[in-house]
């Protein structure tokens, strides 16, 4: 396993990167926060002759300048941009139609992570779109009110096509009214929070997993300007390995709003959330008159050996005005979410995790691991049994989690999730259920989302069939094209 093992602090303008003799990265009290948060644009839709909100992204290649600490202009991709891309919005009940144009000379993908929707449509690695081509997946949003995201997931490189920048999120309404009474104004009191560990080298982002500086929206050392007393913050990591434990730096207390797959049941007043790569939190913090805390990252507490389990960031400043429009408050219930009795799973499966392996198998694109039958509910044993944190993650579906370590979780995973961090020797049980789609040959993917694993195989396939119906052959890949080297 790699390491930043810097000996020598880095004195760049505004930024100090530091790696100290033990290894651990510490940015705290280091950053400038000189440059303004760069919040993705809404992406622009339209609906329409048959009703589908109808948005537009293309791949592409770019030249970013990440400011004076990054050391120069980098080449990166994005979506429609130069880094990542634009949030798409839709809301429960919407079709929604997305033509994703590869404006790149090697062939990608692009997986909705979190969205509930047929096999064909969810971007794995089976739905490639070489260079050129348009791939115009369509689905129903039916699911709840949500932080989602999107990002590339072709075969063997989904660290480097996400790494170089393709990311952006997804964001589902529905017609809850907590939803509304929270803030909810996109960019002023609800904020985008895409969080990104890289390292620059003479002015070129790295290639590599981690990074001793933060990429916020892109931004590095970023400041947010807020105008209200309350702002709503949609935390997602999007990097390749590295676990944050977000907090303030006065350690204020904020409300835990909601995980990866929305609202949950009320909210949790804590001042520590912690996101393995892939899963999102909603935060909502208070502020007052003028001041200007801190989100910072903490130790993670991974267990002992695993890699950034020390390491601290300086993440976002909040910069309160001297007047503030006053929010209303948290509501104190939510969302309604029914707790599942696990008495309702037609049967469980296990999954041990180990090096780069799920029970003791890396991904083959033609095999297909597990077969689940159309609207029935399963429990999956999860166990991670190598000195190593991996966070595991689902397609199609957002399951609740019944136990950790044999304990109940706790609030911050008592809501929907898609995506769990297992640390070192821990066992987690989910219940999940697989609802309205079939589709005997084309699989969806379960993963490790620390990215290199999963490039390495650390993945498997499932299909959802209807009752009665066996597994098929998922298609094989068009060979001529596929990915690179
Ligand atoms: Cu976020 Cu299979 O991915
Ligand atoms: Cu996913
Ligand atoms: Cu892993």
């Amino acid at each position: 396993m790699k390491r930043i093992g810097l000996t020598v602090a880095v004195v760049l303008t505004g930024v100090l990167l530091v790696g100290a003799g033990c290894g651990a990265v510490d940015t705290v009290d280091k950053v400038a926060f000189e440059r303004p948060l760069t919040i993705p644009p809404m992406a622009e839709s339209h609906v329409d002759d048959q009703g589908r909100r109808v948005f537009d992204l293309r791949a592409q290649p770019g030249t970013s300048d990440f400011g004076p600490a990054a050391g120069g202009t980098t080449a990166t991709w994005g979506f429609n941009g130069a880094y990542l891309g634009p949030t798409l919005r839709a809301t429960r009940g919407e079709r929604v139609l997305v033509n994703v144009v590869n404006g790149l000379r090697e062939t990608t993908s692009v997986h909705w992570h979190g969205m509930h929707l047929p096999a064909a449509m969810d971007g794995g690695p089976h739905q490639e779109i070489h260079p050129g081509a348009t791939w115009s997946p369509s689905w129903t949003i039916d699911q709840p009110a949500a932080t989602l995201w999107y990002h590339p997931h072709p075969h063997g490189v989904t660290k480097d096509h996400v790494n170089r920048g393709l990311a952006g999120m997804f964001i589902l309404d529905d017609d809850n009214p907590a939803e509304t009474t929270l803030p909810h104004t996109y960019g002023v009191d609800d904020i985008p929070v895409i969080i990104q560990d890289r390292g620059f080298h003479k002015g070129r982002l790295r290639a590599g997993d981690t990074g001793d500086t933060l990429l916020v929206d892109g931004t590095i050392g970023p400041y947010l300007d807020v105008t209200t007393s309350k702002v709503r913050l949609r935390l997602l990591n999007a990097s390749t390995k590295r676990v944050y434990a977000f907090g303030f730096d006065d350690d204020r207390a904020f409300a835990l709003v909601g995980s990866d797959g929305g609202l949950l049941a009320a909210p949790y007043a804590t001042d520590r959330i912690r996101l393995s790569p892939g899963e999102r939190a909603e935060v909502v913090v208070a502020v007052r008159a003028g001041e200007r805390p801190v989100l910072r990252s903490y130790p993670p507490d991974l267990g002992n050996s695993f890699f950034g389990g020390r390491d601290r960031f300086d993440v976002l400043q909040l910069r309160a005005a001297a007047t503030l429009k006053p929010a209303a408050d948290v509501p104190a219930t939510l969302a309604d979410l029914p707790r599942r009795d696990p008495d309702i799973a037609v049967r469980s499966r296990s999954f041990t995790l180990s090096g780069t392996e799920i029970n003791g198998r890396r991904m083959d694109l033609n095999r297909i691991d597990v077969t689940v039958i159309r609207d029935t509910a399963e429990v999956w044993n999860l166990s991670n049994e190598d000195g190593k944190a991996h966070s595991f993650h689902v397609h199609d579906t957002q399951f609740q989690v019944l136990s950790v370590d044999e304990r109940p979780p706790g609030p911050e995973l008592g809501g929907w999730k898609d995506t769990v961090l297992l640390r070192t020797n821990q066992r987690l049980r989910i219940l999940l259920r697989f609802s309205d789609y079939t589709d005997r040959n084309l699989p969806y993917m379960f993963h490790c989302h620390l990215l290199m694993h999963e490039d390495d195989g650390m993945m498997g396939q499932f299909v959802v069939v209807a009752p009665g119906e066996r597994a098929g052959t998922p298609p094989p890949l068009d060979v001529g094209h596929a990915g690179h080297g």
